[in-house]
């Protein structure tokens, strides 16, 4: 593959641009197939490779700088990988652990830091609904390359295959040391202005609260997710 190729491949079915150092190095870590990879300083990207994660090996076509940041404009390293194949929305449903529903995220570098840390926490995946793309370069490049770590779906209609959904809504019951959530519940969160809407909030079996402080009116998006994964995790164990 040619770098002039990268443009097009934005926008092909089945293949993802991954743009800097992080995003390139999970996906080769967690099994993704490079198509073609391109650096216009092999060197830094070697000290990188050799600082951050001497486990991959990672090797790329050196470009011209102008013909890389004609392409990416702030990245060291670009690359197009095959959209791994991942278990279908129904069979992570029909699977064990926490899935992360968003309800129509806006901003894709939310969505990246939600599966972040979501493969961090181990939550068997993430579904998103709504017009954006949770694959989208800056999706992933919000993700580290993370969603090569676990499934992440775009659904076109929320679906629970049979688990409890449960809203995270600021308004709702507070989270607190006793109240225990199902290991397998889906866990839904609001899009960044509004929230959930009616018809997730009424399809809920619970709404549930992070505490906040007084006058605070909620945390950003990735930060529930985050707070909220972590403290199910460590009530857990
Ligand atoms: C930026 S917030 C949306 C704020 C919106 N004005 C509202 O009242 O829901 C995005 C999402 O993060 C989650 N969230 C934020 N703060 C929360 C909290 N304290 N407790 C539970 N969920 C929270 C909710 O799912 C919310 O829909």
């Amino acid at each position: 593959m040619k770098l002039a190729e990268v443009t097009r491949a934005r926008r092909t079915p089945g293949l993802v641009v991954l743009e800097g150092f992080h995003a390139v190095k999970h996906a080769l870590r967690f099994g993704g197939e490079l198509l073609g990879t391109w650096t216009a300083d092999p060197d830094e990207l070697e000290s990188l490779r050799e600082r951050l994660a001497p486990d991959i090996t990672l090797t790329a076509e050196v470009v011209a700088l102008d013909d890389l940041q004609r392409v990416v404009p702030r990245a060291q390293v670009v690359a197009v990988a095959r959209r791994p194949s991942q278990p279908a929305p129904d069979a992570v449903l029909a699977g064990t652990g926490h899935v992360v529903l968003l309800e129509d995220p806006r901003h894709l570098g939310n969505l990246g830091a939600v599966v972040r840390v979501a493969a961090a926490a181990g939550a068997a995946g993430v579904m998103t609904t709504g017009s954006q793309n949770p694959w989208h370069p800056d999706a992933l490049r919000g993700s580290a390359g993370l969603h090569f770590a676990l499934p992440v779906h775009h659904l076109r209609t929320i679906r629970t295959g049979g688990r409890e959904l449960v809203a995270l809504d600021p308004d709702g019951d507070p989270l607190a040391p006793g109240v225990a959530l199902p290991a397998d519940a889906v866990l839904a969160f609001g899009t960044e202005r509004d929230g959930l809407s009616e018809q997730l909030l009424t399809a809920a079996s619970r709404r549930v609260a992070l505490p906040m402080a007084a006058g605070v009116s909620s945390l950003n998006l990735a930060t529930a997710v985050a707070a909220t994964l972590y403290s199910l995790k460590l009530s857990s164990s």
